[in-house]
């Protein structure tokens, strides 16, 4: 088992490719600390735990830093560490620059970027205290081949790229991995939004010719939170069927 006992909080765990990292480190060994802000993840808690895994649900938005840092507590509490942190939680607000609204902007920057650095913020420490840490966060290969329509989303991910090389820098001594994955297409509600006619175009663009599943990033994620990846920081590993060029 590849994170035996090790303690695991995902944010944006109820669904996708959140719900599929959970399911795949559950099977690895690993105590699962689940946030969304949907109530689905009762649900899928209850499944792991009928399946023998620790695992606790917290309703948090990743954007409310209160919230945060007060589920960190309850969580460390609960378990006694937190050992790897999945920064997941992501949403899509697409809008040409110029129809774009500065709500539409606001909600992408607050779920994707300021969610990212409140989770950060408050388990580092934990971390540091134990001088054990992964951090992996959900980057995009938008980030690296940019994507019509999609300005907050790309500036988004294209900051967690670039905050996972200053954490590896900042966190290092204290035994702390950062990290990032860049998933290309991947079959999900947040994709499901995406016209049939446009969801095809993409098709033409992929080595491989289709596209990913959710549980093609949980083995992403599951490779840079175990001690397979104990030299691996300040990366992003992109995970597209050879999309991004
Ligand atoms: N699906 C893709 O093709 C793709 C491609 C590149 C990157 N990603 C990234 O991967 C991550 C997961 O995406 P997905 O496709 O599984 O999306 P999804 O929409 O299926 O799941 C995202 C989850 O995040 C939760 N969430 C939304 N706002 C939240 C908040 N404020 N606080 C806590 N949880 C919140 C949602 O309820 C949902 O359960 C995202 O960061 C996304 O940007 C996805």
């Amino acid at each position: 088992m590849r994170l035996k006992d090790k303690v695991a909080l995902i944010t944006g765990g109820a669904h996708g490719i959140g719900l599929a990292t959970a399911q795949r480190f559950a099977q690895e060994g690993a105590r699962i600390i689940l946030w969304d802000v949907s109530d689905q993840g009762n649900d899928v808690v209850k499944q792991l735990k009928s399946q023998g895994t620790d695992a606790i649900f917290k309703k948090v938005s990743v954007t409310n830093q209160e919230d945060v840092n007060q589920a960190v507590a309850e969580a460390h509490k609960y378990f006694g560490r937190i050992d790897i942190l999945i920064n997941n939680a992501g949403i899509t607000r697409d809008r040409t620059l110029l129809k774009m609204s500065k709500q539409e902007w606001d909600d992408v920057i607050s779920v994707n970027l300021t969610g990212v650095f409140h989770c950060t913020q408050a388990v580092v420490p934990i971390m540091k205290d134990q001088q054990y840490g992964r951090i992996v966060s959900a980057s995009s290969n938008v980030a690296i081949r940019g994507n019509f329509g999609q300005t907050n989303y790309v500036a988004t991910k294209s900051a967690i790229i670039g905050m996972t090389k200053v954490w590896a820098l900042e966190f290092g001594k204290f035994n702390i991995t950062v990290n990032c994955i860049a998933p290309g297409f991947i079959t999900t509600a947040m994709t499901d939004l995406m016209p049939e006619e446009v969801r095809n175009q993409t098709l033409p663009h992929i080595p491989l010719g289709h596209w990913g599943v959710p549980e093609d990033i949980a083995n992403g994620y599951l490779y840079l939170a175990s001690d397979e990846a104990a030299f691996v920081s300040g990366i992003c590993l992109t995970i597209d069927g050879g999309a991004a060029r």
